[in-house]
Parts: structure tokens; C-alpha cells; sequence
């Protein structure tokens, strides 16, 4: 048993955190740098988390090789505040969105407030099993084009970038963000949501090229105003002051393990491990398509319904958490996100095999 009592947590979001990273913060927590404080209790204008925050951005832009010309904004409201955000700041004539299930079409709902939004390519005919062919869409006269990178109900993922033809592309990369490399200067923005592979819950990252910011609509709150938060360098009014703090032990946790080139080789083990099996099992199913499948969720089914409630029950039992599925699709889903170690996932398919062995008559 681990020091800590601690489960293998397959949820799909707040999600499991480095135990290193867990344990620094532990240390740290009564008296941060002899300030005599914890840095929940610090103010956000005095020096101390001013460090904080500078080297939280800094070691964010060295982990994804970050342009000069974007700017970094820690902000509030989750990847759900930026579904408008997004709008308010680049909808001038129409936008073309991509859909692939429930978060994009989430983001359409709330753009559609604000104009038109047209849906250029869709999964929706396939229960959105699978990824679009999104390499030649015809996006005349759009103003940005907008999709998100990992579906996280669904466990698909893009394999390629889709092509914007010179219109910003806006990338939701809550659920996949520092799992893998990616080249930043393609996009316009990308934003994320920190409680998957970033963080705890509570913080926004956005990543945005500098000619966007100035740009919004007469009727953008200040609180929304991407302008307004980079010059305020994310201080504009009190910001989630913890959750940068353990935003920034992430970061450096990585850079310490080599970068998310190693991060991402460590995915692919984990993920290929699991798929392997559920490949060759004739008791499971996997639910998306092979060519488009989640390196972070995993999502599967034994087919019935009350087995897969009974599966969900039988794995709490032995500390593999959360393995429930969504409740838009059912069925099971396995969160393996960076902090997942590859020892977990071992151990869920060892559960696997005996619940197969038990139940399949
Ligand atoms: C891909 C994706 N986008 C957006 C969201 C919504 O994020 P938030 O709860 O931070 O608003 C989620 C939440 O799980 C998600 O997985």
C-alpha cells in the first residue's frame, strides 16, 4: 500500500496531480518562503506571488515553445467562459465551427448569442464517434475557425491540425493540453481549463496571439476583455492565487521530467497498453473510431448496462476510481491524464481481465 492510501483516480476532470507536486505544495503550506504565510493567504500584488505567476508563465511558455507574440492569460469562468469570450472578441461577420460533440457544441450555443455560427463539418451522423476530415473546408468570409482538440465525453482526438487557410483558428484544448506537443504559432487561441492536466480546478489558461487581443465586441464586460487581462498581466482584479501557485509546481514538474516530448511518450504507453487490450478482448467494446481514438480518455463499454454500472462499483472497491462514463453516452470511460501513472493503468487492466473472466458468460 502507498504511503498516502492514495486510489488511481480515472476521472475526467479535476483529475490526479504529480505526487511530488502534491507534496511540495504540503511542505510549503504553512510558512511559503519564510513570508510566515501559506500563499493561499498572500496578497496578489505583493512581490512573492508576483514570482509566482512570472515563473508560472515563463515555465508554461518554455514547456510549448510559446512565440513572443502570444500572450498568457491565467483567467476565471473555466473553458466555459471563454465559449463567449471567443465570440465577443472575433465574431464580426460569421464564424465556422467544427462539431464534435458536447463541449463544441457547448461553444456553438454560446457563440450563436452574439452571431452567426455555422457548422462547416460534423460527427454528429456517427453519435460523434469519430473525427471530421477537416483538411479542406471551404472557409471563405469566416472570421476565425473554431474546434475542439479533445473530445473528452467521447475520447476521440484530431490526429491532424485542421487547415484555417489564414483565418485565426481557436483550439478548446482543455482535455489535452501539455499531453503532446504542438506547434502554438498555428492558432490564434487556445484556451484550457486547468483541472485535467494542469492544475486543480479554478484557473483558465489562454494562450493568445497578440493582433487578437485588441479586438471586441461594444458589449464585452470588462471581465471578459482579453485586452484588459493582458495588460493587467491577469491581475485585473484578484485571481485564483493558489491555483496559479500549483499551476506553476505542474509546470516545473515537467520541465524537471523532460518536457512534454517525454510527457507525451509516456501518454502513448499508457494509452496503446489499455487499447491493446480492449482490442483483443471479446468482452469489451471500444466506442470511438480506431483512426480518431483519446490518448487521455479512454472510453469502452461491455456492452450492458448493468455490467458496466457493476464494473464501476467493482473497481472503487480495489482504488481505481471514476471509471463511470459519461452520462451523454453511458457506458465506461478511463481518464489516463499525465499525472495517471502507467502503474494504474496496469492495474486496471489486471481488474479487467478477472471482471472479464468473472462476468463473461
Ligand atoms: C473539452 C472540454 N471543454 C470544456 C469543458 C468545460 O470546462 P469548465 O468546467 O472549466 O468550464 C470541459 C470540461 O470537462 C471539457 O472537457
Amino acid at each position: 500500500m502507498n504511503k498516502y492510501n492514495r486510489i488511481f483516480n480515472f476521472a475526467a476532470g479535476p483529475a490526479m496531480l504529480p505526487e511530488e507536486v502534491l507534496e511540495i505544495a504540503k511542505n510549503e503550506m504553512m510558512n511559503y518562503k519564510n513570508s510566515g504565510m501559506s500563499v493561499m493567504e498572500l496578497s496578489h500584488r505583493s512581490s512573492l506571488f508576483n514570482d509566482i505567476i512570472t515563473e508560472a508563465e515563463d515555465n508554461l511558455r518554455k514547456l510549448l515553445n510559446i512565440p513572443f507574440n502570444y500572450k498568457v492569460l491565467f483567467l476565471q469562468g473555466g473553458a466555459t467562459t471563454q465559449f463567449s469570450s471567443v465570440a465577443l472578441h472575433l465574431l464580426k461577420n460569421k464564424a465556422a465551427y467544427i462539431n464534435t460533440g458536447h463541449w463544441s457544441n457547448r461553444a456553438i450555443i454560446d457563440a450563436r448569442v452574439f452571431g452567426q455560427v455555422d457548422v462547416i463539418a460534423s460527427s454528429e451522423n456517427e453519435s460523434f464517434s469519430y473525427i471530421p476530415d477537416c483538411s479542406n473546408l471551404n472557409l471563405e468570409g469566416y472570421d476565425y475557425l473554431y474546434y475542439c482538440d479533445n473530445n473528452t465525453i467521447y475520447g476521440t482526438k484530431f490526429k491532424k491540425v485542421p487547415n484555417s487557410f489564414g483565418i485565426p483558428l481557436v483550439c478548446d484544448m482543455s482535455s489535452c493540453i501539455l499531453s503532446e506537443e504542438i506547434d502554438v504559432s498555428k492558432y490564434g487561441i487556445i484556451f484550457a481549463g486547468a483541472q485535467k492536466n494542469i492544475g486543480p480546478s479554478g484557473v483558465t489558461i489562454v494562450i493568445i496571439r497578440e493582433d487578437l487581443i485588441n479586438e471586441s465586441s461594444v458589449y464585452t464586460p470588462n471581465i471578459l476583455k482579453y485586452k484588459i487581462h493582458s495588460e493587467k498581466m491577469s491581475l485585473f482584479n484578484t485571481p485564483p492565487t493558489y491555483i496559479i501557485y500549483m499551476c506553476g509546481l505542474v509546470f516545473k514538474y515537467l520541465l524537471n521530467n523532460g518536457g512534454i516530448k517525454a510527457q507525451e511518450k509516456k501518454n502513448i504507453e499508457k494509452a496503446n497498453y489499455l487499447y491493446n487490450y480492449l482490442d483483443h478482448s471479446k468482452f469489451y467494446k471500444t466506442m470511438a473510431d480506431k483512426n480518431s481514438r483519446s490518448i487521455m480518455n479512454v472510453v469502452f463499454t461491455t456492452g450492458n448496462k448493468e455490467l458496466d454500472l457493476l464494473f464501476v462499483e467493482e473497481a472503487k472497491k480495489v482504488g481505481l476510481e471514476n471509471l463511470k462514463g459519461h452520462k451523454v453516452i453511458g457506458g465506461l470511460r478511463a481518464s489516463i491524464y499525465n499525472a495517471m501513472p502507467f502503474e494504474g493503468v496496469v492495474t486496471l487492466v489486471e481488474f479487467m481481465k478477472k471482471f472479464e473472466v468473472q462476468y463473461n458468460v
